[in-house]
């Protein structure tokens, strides 16, 4: 049994930290806040049961993510806690009680709303902004005042009233319409949507150019108040006093922040708040509920994480009702099927919604869905809907269950499934319209060829026109073909013409990327390149060279030879070599083969450089850089605040050991 519980912690430590990373560095999430929350409170529960299981590094000893170096890191000098949170109205309850045992007198508590962005520390001296600081750890976090500054809600400079020296702390967050509208300039383009306002409020925080932070509209509410010797004795008091300061604090004529005496007054904000949010011009995730005075809440401290005054009551996502009208299936440009729900339009959190995302037949299946079925449909962090279960009361009105197609919704082949995946394909790569075009529009891609100027729309026509059939029929375009068609004026069709000339400088790992063989993306791709140099040492290599590369496994090695295999695909890729397509590799300046056929593993954080720069000093001296240490690994680059499983492996597989000094000596540099 305790063998059990191990593994499960083990398995849900190592789940969890998937998603911190997805969520932090990646700013791409899989999953909801609430399931998120689901596993982490698992986690936290088997630990307090079983000490002995809850490891050194567990994901529930940490405050925050990680930290990456692009910005300057600065300590803060009063640590960024978080909040202990809850989905139930009863811990909320049992919360209160607790303070209210613990302390004699009477309590007054703050609700406030609890802002869906990013933790800001903002530090102010003699009434200018000198520094603002993301949360980080909660011990350490990312000098990003160029990109706060450009926020017009902050101050540059505070009331001669402010004390010469505090730090205000607050939420940044994109407000809906600014977001919106970003979107659909992305939709315009072409582009890929941003998830949800709250990553993107934290990858736009994390931009270079702040020119382009300031077009954004980001926006800022401030909720706390850090100094010494401050004039005022409780947190209502500071966001009144912050406000008159010059900064933007909720307002109580709208309800945004209410002093409550009990309870019951707590739970009506609460309720208040869940219905009313959706009417806000920016998200929130939940309310938050503070003990108003400071004499008070020091009385009740902290516990590792998080102040004992206060509490977080996160709303579940939204969920809606509605039929399942018909079960319609798309086809990607890799053959890959998603079956997409066709619901009864129903509106659900400011947008109405028609349709939603099943994934693969094992969603279908596990749902046990059925035409006219009354399924919940839940937005959670991302922009499309997903069902997530099925009203059995209204199951008798419910048609035949939903079987999953067998042949192509689109060119009527027989579909595929391969052992062990759980998406169908359609094998007719080059005869089915949609992967034909799909195929086509990966290529001129922004992060493959980059040819600018087609758009979805001039694909269709051109295919329509039978003058494209694959990539390659794009360097045989003339001006009087494309001129012809629908809406190019002369102008554009020149444009297009030259982008596509353009495109035969791109490096050959953005081509090959740009081939769009199945599993091949953009980081493989640079892997390959990397390590073959050329397109004719890749088709050349065995299934054992190939699995020999870097994050390259088993169903990506055969991916590639099955593309090698194909004549129509090595007819296409003489067409590119003829036209001139780059299919080698060229010498980057500052690169050398120093650290040729040798494998690194790095852990850690570093004093000199950062681990991206870390990484891309080893690729462009000739090095490999794995995520695991494997007997494979010639070094581990060891940083600061290393995992001791890491240490441990390493010292095992015995592995040599060096400091990012060592590292940077033996690239002479
Ligand atoms: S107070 C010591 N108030 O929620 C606690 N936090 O995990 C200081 N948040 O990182 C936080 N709205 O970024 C507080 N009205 C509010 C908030 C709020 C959003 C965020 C904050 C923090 C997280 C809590």
């Amino acid at each position: 049994m305790s063998e059990e519980i191990k593994q499960r912690i083990l398995k849900l430590s190592a789940e969890i930290n998937q998603h911190n990373y997805n969520y932090y560095v990646k700013s791409a999430p899989t999953i909801s806040d609430y399931e998120f929350d689901q596993l982490l409170k698992e986690l936290e529960e088997l630990e307090a049961q079983h000490p002995e299981y809850a490891f050194e590094n567990s994901p529930t000893k940490r405050v925050g993510g990680d930290i990456t170096r692009k910005f300057e890191t600065v300590q803060h000098q009063y640590p960024m806690l978080s909040l202990s949170n809850t989905y139930s109205e009863d811990e909320i309850r049992d919360w209160e009680d607790r303070i209210h045992k613990l302390s004699d007198t009477n309590i007054t508590y703050v609700c406030e709303l609890k802002y869906d962005g990013v933790a800001i520390g903002i530090r102010y001296k003699n009434g200018q902004l000198t520094q603002a600081v993301t949360r980080g750890d909660g011990t350490q976090g990312e000098d990003v005042t160029t990109n706060v500054k450009t926020i017009k809600t902050i101050p540059l400079s505070v009331s001669s009233d402010a004390p010469t020296e505090f730090e205000i702390r607050g939420e940044i967050f994109f407000p809906l319409d600014n977001f919106n509208r970003l979107n659909e300039q992305k939709r315009i383009a072409g582009e890929e949507l941003y998830a949800n306002p709250r990553n993107t409020a934290s990858g736009t925080l994390k931009l270079q150019d702040s020119k382009v932070v300031a077009e954004r509209g980001l926006d800022c509410y401030l909720y706390g108040v850090y100094g010494e010797d401050l004039e005022f004795n409780s947190h209502s008091e500071a966001v009144e006093t912050a406000e008159k300061w010059g900064f933007k604090t909720p307002d109580p004529a709208k309800q945004m922040i209410k002093k409550c005496a009990s309870i019951d007054e707590i739970m009506l904000f609460i309720h208040y708040w869940d219905k009313e949010r959706k009417k806000l011009p920016f998200e929130i995730d939940g309310v938050v509920i503070k003990v108003d005075n400071y004499d008070q809440q020091e009385q009740l401290g902290f516990t590792a994480k998080s102040p004992r005054w206060a509490i977080a009551y996160k709303f579940k996502a939204e969920q809606v009702r509605t039929r399942l009208n018909e079960v319609t299936y798309q086809v990607g440009r890799t053959g890959a099927i998603t079956p997409v729900a066709n619901l009864e339009p129903v509106q659900l959190a400011g947008t109405t919604v028609k349709r939603a995302s099943l994934h693969n037949q094992d969603q279908i299946e596990k749902l046990e869905l059925h035409i006219g079925d009354q399924v919940f449909v839940e937005k959670g962090g991302e922009i499309i809907p997903k069902i997530v279960g099925v009203d059995l009361e209204f199951r008798g009105e419910a048609d035949e269950a939903v079987a999953f197609i067998s042949t192509c919704p689109e060119c009527g082949t027989p579909l595929i499934r391969r052992d062990g995946e759980a998406q169908h394909y359609c094998p007719n790569e080059t005869g089915c319209p949609p992967q034909i075009k799909g195929k086509i529009e990966h290529f001129i891609s922004r992060k493959a060829m980059n040819i600018e100027g087609l758009g979805p729309e001039t694909i269709d026509l051109l295919y329509q026109e039978g003058l494209i059939n694959d990539y390659a029929d794009l360097y045989d375009l003339t001006f009087s073909q494309i001129v012809g068609l629908e809406r190019m004026a002369d102008k554009s069709a020149n444009n297009a013409l030259a982008s596509i000339e353009a495109s035969l400088q791109v490096p050959f790992e953005r081509v090959l990327y740009a081939l769009g063989i199945r599993h091949v993306g953009e980081t493989v791709s640079k892997n390959l390149a990397r390590y073959f140099g050329s397109l004719d040492q890749l088709k050349a290599a065995s299934f054992d060279e190939l699995v020999a590369v870097n994050d390259i496994g088993e169903k990506i090695a055969i991916s590639i030879q099955e593309f090698f295999l194909d004549p129509k695909n090595l007819d296409i890729i003489d067409r590119l070599k003829a036209v001139g397509i780059k299919f080698d590799i060229e010498k980057q300046e500052g690169s050398s083969e120093t650290l040729n056929g040798l494998t690194f593993v790095i852990s850690g954080v570093f004093e000199r450089i950062s681990r991206d720069e870390l990484k891309e000093l080893i690729e462009q001296n000739g090095g490999k850089n794995t995520g695991s240490i494997s007997a494979k690994t010639s070094y581990l680059v060891a940083g600061e605040n290393m995992g001791p499983a890491k240490l441990e492996k390493a010292e095992k597989l015995g592995v040599k050991i060096i400091s990012e000094d060592d590292f940077l000596t033996m690239i002479g540099g």
